[in-house]
């Protein structure tokens, strides 16, 4: 936040596809506003018109070669500090609460993990980019591999789109980096067990977020 005041809270769901991130932020949305507090919800990539047309950039790749790993993570962070630029960070100062789907852990799990660019690879782009912007929390939802197969198979079809259509080594991987981030980090991460119907694995993020809820509303 390059030394801004900075009022609002910042929290970003992860996890791999079909963890019920979006479900789950929409419900958060919910909850918060039904307390009175002034919520924004999110995604990456994406959030504002320019990460939009890079989101399409990254999931439908122009060409039939696809993204260089580099020229991947490149788009990746570039749509990323367009949002903090032109959403995330006004939302904030302006004492939002901005709940996004993925936020640059994606990168460092999917890109800096599985893709094997290396964790200081993502973060020096982050610094630049986004001034190094962490979420307050991340709520990191997670779940077996056959729970997450059958809910893409009932959601998706065959329609998944450049990254999500990689090879179950590539996700195996995705959600072992993003264990092993958790893992480092456990002040800064939430890992929620995400099987279960929406209204179960909400009651569990709300319990999470209980002690940042409780220092932060009056
Ligand atoms: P979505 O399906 O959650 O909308 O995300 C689109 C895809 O982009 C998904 O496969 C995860 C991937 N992704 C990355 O590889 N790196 C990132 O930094 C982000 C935000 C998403």
């Amino acid at each position: 936040m390059s030394g801004l005041p900075r009022r609002g809270v910042f929290i970003a769901f992860e996890g791999g596809e079909g963890t019920g991130k979006s479900t789950q932020g929409r419900l958060l949305a919910e909850a918060l506003r039904a307390r009175g507090i002034g919520v924004i919800t999110t995604r990456e990539p994406g959030g504002t018109p320019g990460a939009e047309a890079i989101r399409r950039l990254l999931l439908d790749p122009p060409g039939e070669t696809g993204w260089t790993s580099e020229a991947e993570a490149l788009l990746f962070a570039a749509s990323r500090a367009d949002h903090v630029a032109h959403l995330i960070r006004p939302a904030l100062e302006r004492g939002d609460w901005v709940i996004c789907d993925r936020f640059v852990d994606s990168s460092r799990a999917y890109q800096g993990g599985a893709g094997g660019l290396g964790d200081a690879a993502i973060l020096a782009l982050h610094a630049f980019g986004s001034a190094g912007l962490r979420p307050d929390l991340v709520i990191l939802l997670e779940a077996d591999e056959a729970t997450l197969a059958a809910r893409l198979a009932a959601r998706d079809g065959d329609a998944s789109d450049a990254i999500g259509g990689r090879p179950v080594e590539y996700h195996r991987a995705v959600a072992a980096a993003f264990r092993d981030l958790a893992t480092r980090d456990p002040q800064g991460f939430a890992r929620i067990d995400a099987v279960g119907d929406p209204q179960t694995v909400h009651a569990r993020v709300l319990a999470a977020l209980e002690p940042l809820l409780a220092s932060r509303v009056v």
